[in-house]
């Protein structure tokens, strides 16, 4: 029995330094505030002394944001953070277990290097493909009007196709690049909806006659959004544009606006080809086109619905989408009643 416990605690020992091992920071703080135990990584990284063991947290914490989740009474849940501290970028992980909290420190600063590294080189390579292809359009575009030759017009045709769909591609690479950038703020104004998207229309009206296709604008004349005009302009053309490519010959699309208690829910509603339902989830990720075969003949990157995501969650809203295959799909997107 003597034996068993002996080895309990022995094992207790190297568990505890096995923790000081660990590149992460594991540090507990009893019922009274007072810590328990602090591992060597958590000391490091949060610049404390060995006697901070038996101290109130309030005395040994100087980081004011840590210092305030630590101190903030989340009841039984358990709450993540991120932190910036000495320089770093933590992940702050909160445990409640019966009266004593438990907290967890991951250093992520390496993540967020990384993922602006990738932002950047996104972005910076868009840029820098935008002049050379602004040139080649300009050169297809004047070759195209002086060549006679039929079969030349043909390949001018083709190249110039190709050009177009790397220069959207390019243009919603520079869209997003733009959203995620810290920079990058809403500039919220009072927009004329009904305006707004009967301009969007007349830019893809082409689309509809080429088809039949008839469209609707059925938002009325006064409607007002306080919302980042450019921004809205890009969500509801890439709305209104799938609406029309993925619709049939003689469809419809209608494009309203309904209430509810916090939002206001403007509807893009076509009678297209419709979305499988496993799709569905799937849609508003980048690069996702359903059926790469039934899509490929309208061109197109599968970057306009994450886009679209993307500009109504800035504005602190959301998109659904309803769909059946063969008969239409509709796409809300609810944008809160905000203060003017
Ligand atoms: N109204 C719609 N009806 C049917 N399918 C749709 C509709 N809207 C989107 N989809 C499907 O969802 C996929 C993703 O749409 P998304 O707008 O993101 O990309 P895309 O239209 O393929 O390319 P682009 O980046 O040019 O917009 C599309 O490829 C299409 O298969
Ligand atoms: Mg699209």
């Amino acid at each position: 029995m003597k034996d068993k416990k002996k080895t309990k605690i022995s094992d207790l020992k190297a568990f505890l330094k096995f923790l000081d091992f660990l590149q992460e920071g594991i540090l507990t703080i009893d019922k009274n505030g007072t810590i328990s135990y602090i591992n060597q990584y958590a000391k490091q990284a949060l610049g404390l002394k060995d006697d901070c063991v038996g101290k109130h947290f309030k005395e040994a914490i100087e980081d004011n944001y840590l210092y305030s989740i630590i101190s903030h009474d989340y009841g039984e849940k358990n709450v993540k953070e991120e932190v910036f501290i000495n320089g770093k970028k933590f992940l702050i992980k909160l445990y409640r277990i019966d009266d004593k909290k438990f907290i967890h420190l991951m250093d992520i600063t390496p993540f967020e290097i990384y993922k602006q590294a990738k932002k950047d080189f996104v972005s910076n390579v868009s840029h820098e493909l935008k002049t050379p292809i602004a040139v080649l359009k300009g050169i297809i575009e004047t070759l195209e009007t002086e060549e006679q030759d039929e079969n030349k017009q043909k390949f001018l045709k083709m190249a110039s196709k190709r050009i177009n769909q790397m220069d959207s591609l390019i243009n919603d690479l520079l869209i997003i690049a733009r959203l995620e950038s810290k920079e990058d703020k809403l500039i919220k104004t009072n927009v004329k909806l009904r305006a707004l998207i009967s301009s969007i229309y007349e830019d893809l009206a082409h689309i509809a006659k080429a088809r039949n296709i008839t469209f609707k604008n059925l938002v009325p004349e006064n409607e007002t959004i306080f919302a980042d005009e450019n921004k809205l302009s890009i969500l509801f053309k890439n709305l209104i544009e799938n609406a029309l490519k993925y619709n049939k010959d003689g469809g419809e699309v209608e494009v309203f606006i309904k209430k509810n208690k916090d939002y206001k829910v403007i509807s893009v509603k076509d009678t297209g080809i419709g979305i499988p339902k496993k799709a569905l989830p799937l849609i508003f990720e980048r690069f996702y086109r359903v059926d790469k075969s039934r899509s490929r003949n309208v061109g197109g990157t599968g970057l306009g619905l994450s886009i679209v995501k993307h500009i109504a969650e800035a504005h602190g809203g959301k998109v659904k989408v309803e769909s059946e295959v063969g008969k239409g799909s509709v796409f809300k997107v609810y944008l809160p009643e905000v203060e003017k």
